[in-house]
């Protein structure tokens, strides 16, 4: 990766998240990431478009890393008496709505950003979270995740390599999603208790996390300088033609649709509409890479 574990580390001071006393929290939380996970059905859609073999091959095997995902989270959540439920509408939006619309926008913003911050939340839970027995399954997902992410940095600096309007139009788009995160932490600490030693902690951790996204994005070439030497106005115009890039390309598939697939198209119900009421979430599968789990756990 392009930056370390050491990079990403927020320092908690020590602050600790009880298993019991912090449920409620921790069932929301871990409800996030299964959606997140349940999102990796989108990874059959990049295998359609892998532009070659190497690629093909990652995204297959990612596929079955991130459905054993699924069955860590749903096993974490059992763990700790707690049940599946909807994510926020934030996190559908950026793991789902903000789906990319071709290859480079796949690797850049859900790869290399997306589980980008994703991987910066394992790591976080893993350093506060009182129970090692969901630690340890987390830090064998971490590993994946960060191939995932590796992946997504290298394949960012490929597709730019000479495009400097992708390179623009990727940063614009990277713009939108790091405001989605602010929007999310700014939920969080709404609705979350604001006394509790992790959770105050939570405007420094946003602020970590966005300066590991900058750096991201300075490491893979899709900033050429500090966000901050960037005016609001530059910003405003990276993301104008970023959507209006995207606008583009949204109404240009629809003109060639056929006629007769419109009413289908508005109907298709996906498993991130269905998973809640999915039978397999009702019982508990052991988390990949234990003993018991009969899957193929690669580290
Ligand atoms: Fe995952
Ligand atoms: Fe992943």
């Amino acid at each position: 990766m392009l930056l370390t574990r050491a990079e990403m580390t927020f320092d908690f001071a020590g602050a600790k998240l009880d298993p019991a006393k912090d449920r409620e929290l921790l069932g929301w939380m871990f409800n996030q990431f299964l959606y997140g996970e349940v999102t990796g059905i989108q990874i059959g859609h990049w295998l359609y478009e892998a532009p070659d073999l190497e690629a093909a091959r990652f995204l297959s095997r990612q596929a079955v890393e991130e459905f054993q995902h699924v069955d860590n989270f749903i096993r974490i959540l059992a763990l700790l008496g707690c049940t599946p439920a909807p994510p926020h509408p934030v996190v559908r939006w950026l793991a789902t709505g903000q789906m990319g619309d071709s290859w480079a926008e796949h690797v850049a913003l859900e790869m290399a950003a997306g589980e980008g911050f994703v991987l910066m939340a394992f790591y976080g839970v893993i350093d506060t979270l009182d129970h090692p027995g969901i630690v340890a399954i987390l830090e064998r997902a971490v590993k994946q995740e960060e191939r995932h992410v590796d992946f997504g940095e290298r394949r960012t600096a490929q597709v730019i390599a000479g495009k400097p309007w992708l390179r623009r139009r990727l940063l614009g788009l990277n713009l939108v999603s790091m405001w989605g995160v602010r929007r999310l932490v700014r939920f969080m600490r709404r609705r979350l208790p604001a006394d509790h030693p992790v959770l105050t902690r939570l405007p420094a951790f946003l602020d970590h996390s966005l300066a590991c996204a900058e750096l991201r994005l300075r490491r893979t070439g899709l900033l050429d300088r500090p966000l901050a030497e960037l005016s609001s106005t530059r910003r405003a115009l990276l993301v104008a033609e970023a959507f209006a890039q995207k606008a583009l390309v949204k109404l240009g598939r629809l003109l060639t649709l056929p006629l007769r697939l419109l009413p289908v198209v508005g109907k298709k119900r996906r498993l991130t509409d269905s998973y809640l009421a999915d039978p397999a979430l009702r019982v508990p599968r052991a988390p990949a890479g234990s003993a018991d789990a009969g899957g193929d756990e690669s580290s």
